[in-house]
């Protein structure tokens, strides 16, 4: 199926049901420990996120998360002064995202909504600042998210995005082994060469890519091909010099300036 033919209402009865990690904690969702435990979770797996992205950096500005999930990276941004919107598709993910600040000191902090990123509900120009981890590549059209965040961006204001890079040492192990990608159930999982994703951001006058997450020992498998990895792949992989397979890290990071 292309893609393009995929409902919004499919996309959004699947994120409804599936909180993305929620299986890495067994605190009650919606709780502080549940947030804590999956904010721990996420910046261990994604040590390159706090490297890449400065939380803190955004004071004062006006910043656009699309595709929020449960809010924790916006929490992070919201603690670091940002003045913090979130949309996502899914009521459910919208519900907790409003939990999360609400627990975390940031009461009345941030401007939610359920909302398709492709169809924005904001003026031009409205954001300093868009952000959106791991959403297009889970959209109907990548292309009309893009072009949304860029429109609904200032100019000269910041868009980061992340999409699976298709030519990666995790695409290529998930078909060698067998193991299932996180999500391959979900309505629309389209992956991106590094080309294909320069292609898709061309709309913007500066576009930086870097290739990122590379194997970290795993939690979410269980048996004989978890064992492997965790004992073999994961450190023989990482004694690669880094710069001999950078283009194949599972998460492309675009920087764009619009
Ligand atoms: C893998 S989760 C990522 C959530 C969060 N960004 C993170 O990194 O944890 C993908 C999210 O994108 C949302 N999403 C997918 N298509 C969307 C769309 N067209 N508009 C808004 N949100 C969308 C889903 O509902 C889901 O919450």
């Amino acid at each position: 199926m292309q893609s393009e033919t995929v409902r919004t209402d499919e996309i959004a009865a699947y994120w409804n049901e599936r909180i993305h990690d929620l299986e890495m904690t067994d605190q009650p969702v919606g709780t502080v420990g549940f947030f804590d435990d999956l904010d721990d979770y996420r910046f261990d797996k994604l040590e390159y996120l706090q490297r890449l992205v400065d939380f803190s950096s955004y004071s004062g500005k006006r910043l656009l998360e699309v595709g929020c999930g449960i809010g924790t990276d916006l929490v992070r941004f919201a603690h670091g002064g940002a003045q913090v919107t979130g949309v996502d598709l899914a009521e459910r993910a919208i519900a907790l995202a409003r939990a999360n600040l609400d627990l975390h000191g940031l009461e009345g902090r941030g401007d939610l909504r359920v909302s398709d990123g492709e169809a924005l509900p904001f003026e031009d120009n409205a954001f300093d600042v868009v952000y959106a981890h791991g959403v297009l590549q889970y959209t109907a059209s990548g292309g009309r998210m893009v072009e949304e965040c860029r429109r609904v961006l200032a100019p000269g204001g910041e868009a980061i995005f992340m999409v699976y890079n298709r030519v990666s040492w995790l695409n290529a192990l998930s078909k060698v082994v067998g193991v299932g990608l996180e999500h391959a159930d979900a309505p629309v999982l389209k992956k991106y060469s590094i080309a294909e994703f320069r292609c898709l951001l061309g709309g913007f006058s500066e576009v930086r890519i870097v290739p990122e997450r590379f194997p970290v020992k795993s939690r979410l498998h269980k048996g004989w091909k978890a064992v492997a990895f965790n004992s073999l792949f994961v450190g023989t992989f990482n004694a690669i010099p880094r710069w001999l397979v950078r283009r194949f890290g599972w998460h492309l990071m675009g920087f764009c300036r619009k």
